[in-house]
């Protein structure tokens, strides 16, 4: 069945999510770097295990506690205000530079996003960058109150936009993603913005391993979960034709 509709994840996807280092390490001071990638991981963590708690918060609650978390591990405080406005910069996070020109190239088919975050940080950030015009739809899991990769996050997709789950082509840069939505049903694309090689030369550089690597090891590769994509590129750009020819 022909690809109609092509969903997007939106942060790490077509959000840098990196694009908070400066707000962090301007409030921070020496410990930009190790606070930007424990807070991305403990914030996705947190999805999953509120998710198995059956105790559902808001993506912009999560994205606070787990920074409150990351600071406290380091023993600082930070005034309320502070930490809100770090918060806030994922309502202005960068769009990856190829993301608004490979939209344009697919406008011939219904593009949406499906994202963990809530309406009142997705609204703001998809304004932001001008991706508005290009999406008929921009889908929070808070309709379904339980986080990506439970199935019932994938299902919001189908019943708002009313196609097959087959006709949809999801296309997300995070493993675990990538196989739940595989796994739920839809056709996937994963963008690969770190190959294995070049975390393999990383990790085996004999230096210390910092917490970026330990991200891009942790987070940036295709998961050991089986559901493997239909198919993996390392960028946006490459989409228009891999649309194509799925169309058989
Ligand atoms: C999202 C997370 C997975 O945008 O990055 O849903």
């Amino acid at each position: 069945m022909a690809i109609k509709v092509v969903v997007f994840d939106a942060y790490g996807t077509l959000y840098d999510v990196q694009s908070v280092a400066g707000a962090v390490g301007t409030a921070f001071q020496g410990h930009g770097a190790y606070i930007t990638q424990v807070w991305r991981l403990k914030q996705l963590e947190y999805t999953w295990l509120r998710s198995l708690m059956g105790r559902y918060e808001d993506f912009r609650s999560i994205t606070r506690d787990s920074l409150d978390y990351t600071v406290g591990t380091l023993g600082l405080t930070a005034d309320e205000a502070l930490l809100d406005r770090i918060v806030d910069s994922y309502n202005t996070l960068s769009l990856y530079p190829e993301a608004a020109e490979a939209l344009v190239a697919l406008r011939e088919y219904r593009l949406a996003i499906l994202s963990n975050g809530s309406p009142s940080m997705l609204d703001p950030l998809v304004q932001h960058s001008g991706l508005s015009p290009y999406l008929e739809a921009v889908i929070s899991v808070d309709a379904a109150k339980v986080y990506k990769p439970d199935p019932r996050a994938y299902a919001l997709v189908p019943d708002r936009l009313g196609c097959e789950p087959r006709e949809v082509l999801f296309v997300s840069s995070n493993g675990f993603d990538a196989a739940g939505a595989r796994s739920f049903g839809f056709k996937v694309a994963r963008i690969e913005r770190v190959t294995p090689g070049g975390l393999r030369q990383e990790l085996r550089s004999g230096g210390p391993i910092g917490p970026a690597t330990m991200f891009r090891a942790l987070r940036m590769q295709a998961e050991a979960l089986g559901y493997a994509p239909d198919a993996v590129v390392n960028s946006l750009l490459a989409l228009p034709r891999l649309v194509e020819s799925l169309k058989g």
